[in-house]
């Protein structure tokens, strides 16, 4: 299937970018002149979207079954007269206290089997009855009276979804869960390995969730579990979707990510939304190394715009200054909002939104960045910057819709993350599964190239390179799918500890890398952990045909493998497996298939993978050398390209473009742009390029 070049606005009532905030009114109700003073402000800030309604259940329904929809109403109708849409929440993120009180079976059991008291805001159950009871009659509810409301052009669902409650409900309902996986516990015990140490059930009802004073060392019931919680919030999810859709199927739904949070697989989520959003807090001039962090960025807008198949996504919250919550709440360096606003533009989001309108007065958020701060006024630089994010948008309003077309994937596979991690293996002192991801990612970063970034299920067919870094469990049918991808002729490059395990965590016989072994032509036998700071070296055999020369650092983790129809490109050159292949390329129908069996230094990727990239002929979007800490994106519409180029540096820089760059437009200056760019502290460019 391949991704199709220009998708529907996320709403056809609002078509163009989107620019707004979380708006929670219910906090200023004794304080009447804020709304009025709000509506002009959100004017002055070029804002035409709010989030509403996200806490406010106690504010809607301040007693069991009595509804106060009268403040909403009015919301609702002065930010639509006032040119403002509003995607409106279902509150189930947070819930009064009169609920927990008189319904204690909805607070979340800890997995030490302790049920937590009122309060804070994720720490409700998703199984128990009487939850989803309350949240289907507050759903319902708003369903009936906003779903035909010309200012709501989308459902902001309950809010990051989170966490899991280890209660009887859950209980029940786990072995539930697992009664319709594996029918019969003689097929639950072999998968699990259960005779190990005793641990045969011979009773469903033995079955606990893991918890650190019970079970927790059968790593396919820890897999199971995780699996679990993700389709009991799924399911939660599809819940509090049926009564909205029920009454008006063309509002699209979204529920707000949190990036690639570890606790939930988003790829299950996808199907039931309409629209993927996410939230995106990175503390920008805190690591030392930013352009790490805005590659890895990068990664996550990459991650939501692949769940859905490269369908544009939300930027539902950021922060217009600084958090609260991070070690260190650094203030944004001038240029960095409108940068990082731009980023998430520039990897496929068709809106850039806030967290949140107006900053608190009390509690735990009031000193959260917010676009209007305690001063109430739009003179403060943070408000200055949100306002010419907001016109820069409105320039840019073609691009909605666009979609990026990337000729590479990367596979970051949650399950394959869960497992690995869990693992109890070569290195329990962090495998670092995602820095491992990230470092290659990078160098696609790094020279402008888009990639994907997918699961395991992915349809492989529509790229010409794929990346699979340790890939450790390979569920039914994914190597069949690699392989075949490679036979057709793309390239796929995966590396040490791929092909480890099967989907129930249970190792391959025969050898691995198991069932990639014959695309690979290779096999392995062994793995070696070094400690840190200790290192081998991989040294490159000359000439071969990626044209690298030399020795590169290898750590953590050295594979050592044997060839079979594969050739070496490159030894170990130290310990007693000195000389033995540590990269190895297998030509394998009409494509190739490298191994590389050692943990390596980041020049390692960003080299390899150069040479990997030119030889899969795979397009940078711009013909020029990107500085240290630049990044090329681009968005097209078939006729026309669009190009970012974006600056992560603190000092200026100067991008010299090629001959072939002619016809680059400045959207923001409408001016041709130079042969030599400059690029301020911060800065960036959009240019326009139209394709012959
Ligand atoms: C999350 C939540 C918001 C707010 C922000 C603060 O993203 O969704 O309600 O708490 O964090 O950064
Ligand atoms: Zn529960």
């Amino acid at each position: 299937m391949t991704e199709p070049v220009v998708f529907p606005p996320l709403n056809e009532k609002a078509p163009g970018l989107l620019h707004g905030a979380d708006y929670n009114p219910e906090q200023w109700k004794d304080y009447p002149h804020i709304f009025e003073e709000d509506l002009k402000l959100m004017k002055k800030a070029k804002c035409n979207v709010m989030s509403v309604g996200i806490f406010s259940w106690v504010s809607l329904e301040p007693e069991e079954g009595r509804f106060t929809f009268e403040w909403m109403d009015e919301v609702l109708d002065r930010l639509y007269k006032n040119g403002v849409f509003v995607f409106l929440a279902t509150p189930s993120g947070a819930r009064p206290a009169w609920l927990s009180q008189k319904y204690p079976e909805v607070l979340r059991v800890t997995e030490r089997r302790m049920r937590n008291l009122h309060g804070f805001r994720h720490n409700h159950c998703y199984t128990s009855p009487k939850y989803r009871e309350k949240v289907s009659i507050i759903n319902t509810e708003l369903a009936e009276r906003y779903s035909q409301h010309p200012a709501v052009i989308g459902w902001h669902i309950s809010n990051e979804y989170g966490g899991e409650c280890h209660c009887d409900y859950c209980q029940d309902a786990f072995r539930a869960w697992l009664e319709t996986k594996y029918k019969s516990l003689d097929k639950l015990n072999h998968d699990w390995w259960t005779s190990f140490w005793s641990h045969t059930y011979t009773d469903w009802s033995q079955i606990e969730s893991p918890s650190p004073v019970g079970e927790n060392m059968v790593h396919g019931l820890n897999l199971d579990w995780k699996r679990f919680v993700t389709d009991q919030t799924v399911d939660f999810l599809k819940h509090e979707v049926k009564p909205l859709r029920e009454k008006n199927p063309k509002i699209p739904v979204t529920t707000n990510f949190m990036g690639d949070y570890e606790g939930l697989n988003y790829w299950k989520f996808t199907e039931i939304l309409d629209i993927i959003s996410w939230d995106a807090y990175p503390d920008w001039h805190v690591p030392r190394d930013g352009s790490k962090l805005a590659a890895r960025v990068g990664l996550l807008h990459d991650l939501n715009r692949s769940f859905k198949g490269g369908q544009p996504f939300m930027l539902m919250e950021s922060t217009p200054s600084m958090t609260n919550w991070q070690s260190y709440s650094k203030l944004k360096r001038p240029g960095m909002h409108l940068l990082s606003s731009i980023q998430a533009i520039a990897h496929g989001s068709d809106t850039v939104q806030y967290f949140q309108w107006r900053k608190s007065r009390g509690s735990s958020e009031k000193f959260h960045g917010a676009v209007v701060g305690h001063d109430g006024t739009d003179k403060t630089r943070v408000f200055k910057e949100v306002q010419k994010t907001g016109e820069t948008l409105e320039k840019l309003y073609e691009i909605s819709g666009t979609s990026v077309q990337p000729e590479a994937a990367i596979i970051y596979d949650w399950e394959n993350r869960w497992a690995l991690k869990d693992a109890q293996g070569p290195r329990n002192i962090g495998m670092h599964y995602e820095e491992t991801v990230e470092e290659h990612y990078r160098p696609f970063w790094e020279k402008g190239i888009p990639a994907d970034i997918v699961d395991m299920e992915a349809d492989f067919s529509r790229y010409k390179l794929v990346i699979a870094p340790m890939l450790y469990m390979i569920r039914a049918g994914a190597a069949e799918k690699l392989e075949q991808f490679v036979k057709d002729g793309g390239t796929l490059v995966t590396t040490y500890w791929s092909g480890i395990v099967n989907e129930s965590d249970l190792c391959f016989l025969g050898g691995f890398p198991g069932p990639l072994k014959n695309v690979l032509g290779i096999y392995s036998e062994e793995i070696d952990s070094l400690v840190d700071g200790e290192t081998n070296a991989v040294d490159f055999k000359t000439p071969n045909h990626l044209g690298l020369t030399g020795s590169y650092t290898a750590k953590e983790l050295c594979d050592l493998i044997h060839l079979e129809t594969a050739e070496a490109l490159a030894a170990y050159s130290n310990d007693f497996y000195a000389g033995t292949p540590a990269l190895t390329v297998n030509q394998f129908g009409k494509g190739k298939a490298y191994y590389v069996a050692s943990r390596n230094c980041s020049i390692f990727q960003l080299d390899f993978l150069s040479a990997v990239i030119s030889e899969t002929s795979l397009k940078p979007v711009l013909n020029a050398d990107l500085p240290a800490g630049v990044s090329a994106q681009k968005r097209t519409n078939g006729q026309e390209e669009f190009i970012f180029l974006m600056n992560f540096n603190e000092s200026e820089v100067y991008i010299e473009l090629c001959r072939d760059n002619n016809g680059l437009t400045d959207m923001l200056s409408g001016k041709m742009s130079e042969e030599r760019i400059l690029l301020e502290p911060y800065g960036f460019k959009v240019f326009r390029k139209g394709l012959s």
